[in-house]
């Protein structure tokens, strides 16, 4: 397989970034059908680390940040083909690379990379805290 390409910024076409969602399996926890909340989430998210192969879009780390103190790391998504071979493990590195050394980076785990985390150097936290939405954000608005 050729070198994956590593880009930073949110300059994205929000149906590549969905598919991706859909082909790394990170859509079924995400409102993928939602396209203005998708489109919310890539265009205000303040740090985004993306692999490319051959020009396809194969892997993503999208964070909201203050560069400083602390990074909400809200989606690592790999395409299914891709993974297994160091490319989130990499996103992750450019992400923290980007960041002040002062900063904390944060995140929630979907339940199947809950045993990824611990491998790369996170240490769960028995303090973290969550509010849910007052609407389902995988609900369309016009639906609501
Ligand atoms: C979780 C995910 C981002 C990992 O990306 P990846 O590129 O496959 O990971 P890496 O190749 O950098 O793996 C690094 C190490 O973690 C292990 N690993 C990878 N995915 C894992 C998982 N889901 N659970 C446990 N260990 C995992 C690898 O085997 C590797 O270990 P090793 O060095 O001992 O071989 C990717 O599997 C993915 O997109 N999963 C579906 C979406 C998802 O759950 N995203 C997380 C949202 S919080």
């Amino acid at each position: 397989m050729s070198a994956i390409e590593y880009k930073i910024g949110n300059n994205l076409e929000l149906e590549t970034v969905i598919e991706l969602y859909r082909k790394s399996t990170l859509g079924e926890r995400r409102p993928v059908d939602n396209r203005s909340v998708m489109e919310s989430m890539i265009r205000n998210a303040n740090l985004v680390v993306t692999a490319w192969s051959e020009g396809t879009l194969v892997g993503i780390a999208r964070s909201v940040t203050d560069f400083a103190y602390v990074a909400y790391l809200a989606d690592l998504a790999v395409h299914q083909d891709y993974q297994h071979r160091g490319i989130g493990t990499e996103l992750i590195a450019q992400t923290r690379d980007a960041l002040k050394s002062t900063c904390f980076l944060t995140l929630l785990s979907a339940p199947k990379a809950n045993e990824f985390y611990p491998k790369i150097g996170f240490d769960s936290h028995p303090r973290a805290w969550v509010m849910e939405p007052r609407q389902d954000p995988k609900v369309h608005e016009s639906q609501s």
